[in-house]
């Protein structure tokens, strides 16, 4: 439904040239949750501003249900710009309105009448879950709260897709938690599609389908985003998804290199688990089976759309033949193994 194609954006700063989005091709699908991620500077917000016409591209197309939208502009842009909403990191709220008010005003613009207007506002603070706060101004609301405003406000013209641009990067983890429930089943009722637009990789983990990760104005990588937990390719995916298994990651890698230091003869290895593998008892049976000794260093577990992953670093310790039957018995259980010792080294 969203197709970039060789998308590029410019910008002519005082003396050089920035490149903010790089020849970028991404289709996005109706229904679909679609995260991208990349770290600060790495051009996802231009990216999105482009999606919905905010910003036009240097070179290449965007387009939104077979409408070339990053040709349009005046009046034909601004109604197919009714079929995106789009939400902030910092809400965008207006002061000086109530709850209400602030959903009615993208309803105003679109001169929808003032019964109309107020009936589909209600219903909207039902589905975002602020009945008793309408009458509430945004400086009342907690971060929570104000970001339930703003999906509302964002919904008030039906929109088909929702963009979020670090929606969640100002709210405490519980908080996010509860807005990232609310958007899952805002996309389940309304078959909405989300873009998701974020620098933590653990927002687009536990409710994207498919992801992009950007870097340097670039795609680096993309896919559905459990196999690319499996199998990330790129070394900047590989570091978002390291962050997020086990955020003391610099600590972990200190206690790997001292344990190696000790046992040069032992292998470190770092399993997935996923699916029916997180069930099994593995590890137990891989230590009973091939003799060998298994040292736990760090584990965590973490919920993704399809199913839960969990990551789990440990030492292998036995006879080096058993030790190497030992980590090709992990594969048959479908257990991704990385091997640790030389990326240490
Ligand atoms: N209006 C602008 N003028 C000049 N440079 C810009 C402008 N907007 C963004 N940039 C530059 O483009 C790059 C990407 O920025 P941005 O899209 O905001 O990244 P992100 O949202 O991933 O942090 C950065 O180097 C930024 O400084
Ligand atoms: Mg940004």
């Amino acid at each position: 439904m969203i197709t970039l194609k060789d998308v590029s954006k410019e910008f002519t700063g005082k003396n050089k040239a920035v490149k903010a989005v790089d020849a970028v091709n991404l289709t996005i699908q109706s229904g679909e949750i679609f995260g991208i991620v990349g770290y600060s500077g790495a051009g996802k917000s231009t990216l999105v501003r482009m999606l919905n016409g905010l910003e036009k591209p240097t070179s290449g197309t965007v387009t939104l249900n077979d409408k070339i939208i990053s040709t349009m502009s005046g009046q034909a842009l601004r109604k197919e710009r009714r079929a995106i909403g789009m939400i902030f990191q910092h809400f965008n709220l207006l002061w000086s309105r109530t709850v209400l008010e602030n959903i009615c005003f993208p309803l105003e613009i679109a001169k929808v009448e003032k019964t109309e207007r107020i009936k589909r506002a209600k219903e909207l603070i039902e589905l975002v879950g602020l009945q008793g706060r309408e009458d509430a101004y945004p400086a009342q609301l907690s971060g929570g709260q104000k970001q339930r405003v703003g999906i509302a406000r964002a919904l008030a013209n039906e929109p088909q897709v929702l963009l979020c641009d670090e929606a969640t990067s100002a709210l405490d983890p519980q908080t996010t938690d509860d807005v990232l429930d609310l958007l899952v089943s805002i996309n389940k009722k309304m078959n909405l599609t989300i873009v998701m637009i974020t620098h933590e990789m653990h927002v687009v983990r536990k409710i994207c389908h498919r992801m992009a990760v950007m870097d340097g104005g670039k795609v680096v990588e993309e896919g559905e985003v459990l196999s690319l937990f499996k199998h990330p390719a790129h070394p900047t995916t590989k570091r978002f998804i390291r962050q997020d298994s086990d955020p003391d990651s610099e600590d972990t890698d200190e206690v790997l290199r001292e344990l190696l230091k000790t046992y040069p003869e032992g292998k470190l290895i770092r399993l997935l688990f996923h699916g029916g593998s997180a069930q099994a008892p593995v590890i137990s049976h891989v230590s009973r089976s091939f003799n060998v000794d298994v040292n736990i260093i760090q584990g965590s577990m973490q919920s993704t759309q399809e199913t839960p992953i969990g990551t789990l670093t440990i030492q292998l310790l036995g006879e080096e033949a058993a030790v190497e039957e030992a980590i090709k018995e992990f594969r048959v259980y479908r257990v991704e193994v990385e091997v640790l010792n030389d990326a240490l080294q």
